[in-house]
């Protein structure tokens, strides 16, 4: 069972996790921010932070929020508390994913030697692959990203040549060599906040995971196994398969 004692994880760099959660999430329907809706009954985000705050090393969770939500979600994780030796903090989020990450580095304490960035919209990362991240960054690589093979065949397109023509196929990647992406993505922290450093504002440099940052930097990124239900919450039958798995886990374990 994993020992969550502040003596425990005392003995481990100290880890943080930082979690963007200030997107708007359109794609699953308009209504509140995508982290604040419910899966089974228990807002997105508490469930992120739990699975983070349950990892062994970290010690403490940043959560960014959307900027008119910074206060509401204050209060939704003091009603849900973290264990003990686990600290949370709250602070406002920015226009991309990038500068949203950028504003939870930012208030990282000195002593964080760690960072795992973890997508709210991936709530139900069983704690196993937070801890498998963790300690493949405490074994000496500087980046670290779970991944799993692609199941679906991936074709690379042109643009079309007009709005709602077929698209033309340019080129079909050999998929045995393709990866799908996850997080939490784990950093040597002064590697992640260098490449947040070189990159702010570039918009060419723009990335849609942090790794993406530190490959730009010519920092090797290494993949571990990734957690099929580390799946990205992001249209309206997610949010099914969700409340699917979560129902699976408290038959199977009472979670
Ligand atoms: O849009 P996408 O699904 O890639 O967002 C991934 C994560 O980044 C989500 O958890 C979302 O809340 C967060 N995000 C953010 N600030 C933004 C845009 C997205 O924190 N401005």
């Amino acid at each position: 069972m994993t020992d969550t004692t502040h003596e425990s994880r005392g003995r481990l760099p100290r880890t943080a996790a930082v979690i963007p959660a200030a997107g708007s999430g359109q794609r699953l329907g308009p209504g509140i921010p995508k982290a604040l809706r419910p899966l089974g009954g228990t807002p997105m985000l508490v469930h992120a932070v739990r699975a983070m705050a349950r990892a062994r090393a970290v010690v403490l969770v940043v959560v960014v929020a959307p900027s008119a939500e910074v206060e509401a979600v204050r209060s939704l994780l003091d009603e849900h508390p973290p264990p003990s030796g686990v600290d949370q903090l709250v602070v406002p989020g920015g226009a991309t994913r990038q500068e949203s990450v950028r504003s939870g580095l930012d208030v990282l304490p000195e002593d964080i030697e760690v960072v795992l960035v973890h997508d709210a919209a991936r709530p139900l990362v069983p704690v196993d692959t937070v801890d498998a991240v963790a300690a493949a960054v405490r074994a000496g690589a500087p980046a670290v990203v779970p991944a799993l093979p692609l199941t679906d065949t991936v074709k690379e397109v042109a643009p079309p040549s007009a709005v709602g023509a077929p698209e033309p196929v340019v080129a079909t990647p050999d998929r045995s060599l393709l990866r799908a992406v996850q997080t939490p993505q784990g950093f040597e922290r002064a590697t992640l906040v260098k490449a947040h450093d070189r990159l702010a504002g570039v918009a060419e440099a723009a990335a849609t995971d942090d790794a993406g940052l530190v490959e730009r930097l010519g920092v090797p990124v290494v993949l571990v196994l990734g957690h099929e239900e580390a799946f990205k919450v992001t249209r309206p039958l997610d949010l099914v398969l969700a409340e699917a798995v979560l129902a699976r886990r408290r038959l199977n374990d009472g979670f």
